[in-house]
């Protein structure tokens, strides 16, 4: 199966991406060696994850051309002074052995650091050829306006948490006003989506999973999903969502269960501001 893409400023990122928070070890380069083995053409890491060098080391296990996977990584807040983003992004590179990254991203706002100087140094980190593109993550309306304005190179997404237990459709507004794409960080809500029971009925209609119809209903919207698993038999799974469609009246019933208490991860982590 050729892997669908969400173009966005000049890249294409393949919808589905593997997500790599909590992969440590042995269990992260086999998920990763096993995922790019079943057609995966995207792995979602961080330097923050503590497992760039498995992320890396499944790369090569799978023996898939470095040039057909998409490889996103991203710099922690504490490191956004200018200098100190020039070596974490090294430092990324050497963890995973390659030369360059796919995508490298912001991976929170950090009001103690003037965004403009953090803008300008991932900028240079990209024309200095460490990374193809650049972007953000966790960065509300305000922010996604701030920062496009100041950004001299293009952004070309942001990745925030979204799955159908939160409204994120202010966010979603402003990314598509700046032709950002949305990635959705933990698409099945951690895991709560695959306990819905609405979700649970639809996918049956459909020969489907609650997982599978939380991850559709997101790609569906044209939104990147980077859902992660430990298991390998679920990697298949999350995977064969491009063989159905949701109707539009079960995409607004879907859209039904977001509601405030929605969120999970928690947003005022590294004293980022409050959300829109
Ligand atoms: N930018 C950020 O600040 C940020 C924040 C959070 C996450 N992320 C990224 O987004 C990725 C995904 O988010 P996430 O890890 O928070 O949550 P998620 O992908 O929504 O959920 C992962 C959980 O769901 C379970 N799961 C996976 N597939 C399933 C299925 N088909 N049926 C039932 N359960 C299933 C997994 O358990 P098993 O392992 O047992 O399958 C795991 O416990 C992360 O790994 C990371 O790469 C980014």
């Amino acid at each position: 199966m050729q892997m669908p893409v969400v173009e966005a400023n000049g890249v294409k990122i393949p919808i589905i991406g593997l997500g790599t928070w909590e992969l440590r070890g042995r269990t992260c380069a086999r998920v990763v060696d096993a995922a790019l083995r079943r057609g995966y053409r995207h792995i979602d890491t961080a330097e923050m994850y503590d497992n760039e060098r498995e992320v890396g080391d499944g790369l090569r296990a799978s023996g898939i051309d470095r040039e057909e996977v998409f490889v996103t990584t991203k710099i922690w807040p504490a490191h956004f002074a200018p200098r100190e983003l020039e070596r974490a992004a090294s430092s990324s590179l050497t963890r995973l052995r390659l030369t360059q990254v796919d995508l490298l991203l912001l991976h929170w706002p950090n009001p103690q650091v003037p965004l403009s100087e953090t803008l300008d140094a991932l900028s240079k980190v990209k024309r200095m050829g460490l990374a193809r593109h650049i972007g953000v993550s966790n960065f509300t309306v305000a922010l996604v306006e701030q920062a496009v304005k100041l950004a001299a190179e293009p952004l070309v997404c942001n990745q925030i948490e979204m799955h159908p237990l939160l409204d994120q459709s202010k966010v979603v507004a402003a990314c598509r006003r700046h032709g950002l794409a949305v990635v959705a960080y933990s698409p099945i809500a951690r895991g709560d989506a695959a306990n819905e029971k609405m979700l649970a009925r639809i996918g049956k209609a459909h020969g489907k999973t609650a997982a599978q119809v939380s991850l559709r209903f997101l790609v569906q919207q044209g939104v990147v999903v980077i859902p992660r698993t430990s298991r390998v038999e679920r990697l298949a799974e999350n995977l064969a969502i491009f063989d159905f469609e949701l109707s539009s009246a079960e995409m607004n019933e879907i859209a039904g269960l977001a509601h405030p208490g929605g969120r999970i991860v928690d947003y005022t982590y590294c004293g980022s501001p409050q959300w829109d």
